[in-house]
């Protein structure tokens, strides 16, 4: 089974190619990667030459170059992880986030159709149900209706309207993942555990937005790539599932969580202006993704935030 999985350089889906390697010996994986700011062909390199794996620089948005990999490759499944992803980048300049998040995955679903793949995987986000208010005890569930709040949101809500068009205009076949934060090794110093940890062990100030009490959930990223896993395996074709590990928690008491683990002071803290169109809280019901594919998370909040910090300590060449 031949498997392309785009934007695998990057924190995810480098996580999903190392994850696939090792418990699908059956699966031939190419990843097609840009090489952007946020990838590390060092996520890769336990990989690189060896049987089953192959790299290729490229763009999803360069249609030549995609439509003649299709047409060589013959690919079985299609698992869509490339996007511009950094919510700060989309406010300041919306277009790579329009033309790699939405025109990409056009590409994409246009060589997927033409070559007839078995089955397109799209990565998305909690981010395109928008948020929920700080008091409430709610969740969105695969049912909620999209509700961004930020280009870069829109752009993926966007992606995830174009493929549920593609499957019914030409019954493309196709799964939607709706995934919380993640964290873990090899994520770009932009996001907010790697940036605040590396500021800790410079002794920088820690720029929180606003009060800090915005919640977001979180999700260990090898975890997120055992749930893709099942749902591409095992899940339903058309069907949508979100993933979390139920974990939430304020980005104030995250950010203080670090302090305590490094020994740090809590004065490092800097509250600097919000974001414009902050989301407040984001939270998931997965019910469906426990009840029809018994997906649990393995890796406790505490244990992945210990170990994500370790190796952040370890690598720190990596992360600055
Ligand atoms: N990080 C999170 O917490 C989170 C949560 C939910 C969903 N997601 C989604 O998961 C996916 C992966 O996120 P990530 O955090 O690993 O992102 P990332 O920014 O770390 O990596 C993205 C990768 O995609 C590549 N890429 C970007 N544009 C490309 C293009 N046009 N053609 C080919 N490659 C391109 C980059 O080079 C990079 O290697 C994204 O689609 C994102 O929307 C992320």
């Amino acid at each position: 089974m031949k498997m392309l999985v785009t934007g695998g350089a990057g924190f995810m889906g480098s996580s999903f190619i190392r994850h696939i390697s090792k418990s699908r010996a059956d699966v031939e994986i190419v990843c097609l990667d840009a090489l952007t700011y946020a990838s590390d062909m060092r996520s890769l390199s336990s990989l690189i030459g060896r049987d089953g794996f192959t790299f290729i620089k490229g763009d999803i948005t360069d249609r030549a170059l995609v439509f003649s990999l299709f047409e060589k490759e013959r690919f079985d499944i299609v698992v869509n992880y490339a996007a511009q992803t950094h919510v700060d980048n989309s406010i300041k300049d919306s277009s790579p986030f329009l033309e790699s998040n939405i025109i990409g995955v056009g590409v994409l679903l246009d060589a997927s159709r033409m070559f007839g793949i078995k089955r397109f995987h799209q990565v998305s986000t909690d981010e395109v149900y928008g948020d929920l208010p700080l008091e409430s005890t709610s969740s969105f569930t695969e049912d909620s209706p999209l509700c961004p709040g930020n280009p870069y949101s829109a752009s993926k809500a966007a992606a995830d309207l174009l493929i549920l068009s593609y499957h019914r205009t030409y019954s493309l076949p196709f799964t939607i993942s709706r995934s919380v934060n993640n964290y873990g090794p090899f994520q770009n110093v932009e996001k907010l555990i790697p940036l605040m940890i590396t500021r800790l062990m410079r002794n920088e100030t820690l720029p929180v937005y606003s009060r800090g009490e915005n919640i977001r959930s979180w999700i260990h990223v090898d975890d997120h790539s055992r749930a893709v896993e099942k749902i591409l395996f095992n899940g339903r074709e058309g069907e949508i599932y979100n993933i979390s590990s139920g974990f939430e928690i304020r980005n104030i008491d995250l950010v203080k969580r670090l302090i305590a683990l490094t020994g740090k002071s809590e004065d490092l803290i800097s509250y600097v202006s919000d974001r414009p169109g902050h989301d407040r809280r984001y939270s998931l019901c997965t019910k469906k993704l426990g009840k029809e594919l018994s997906f649990s998370p393995s890796i406790s909040f505490e244990e992945g935030l210990e170990q994500t910090l370790s190796w952040y300590l370890k690598n720190s060449d990596l992360s600055s």
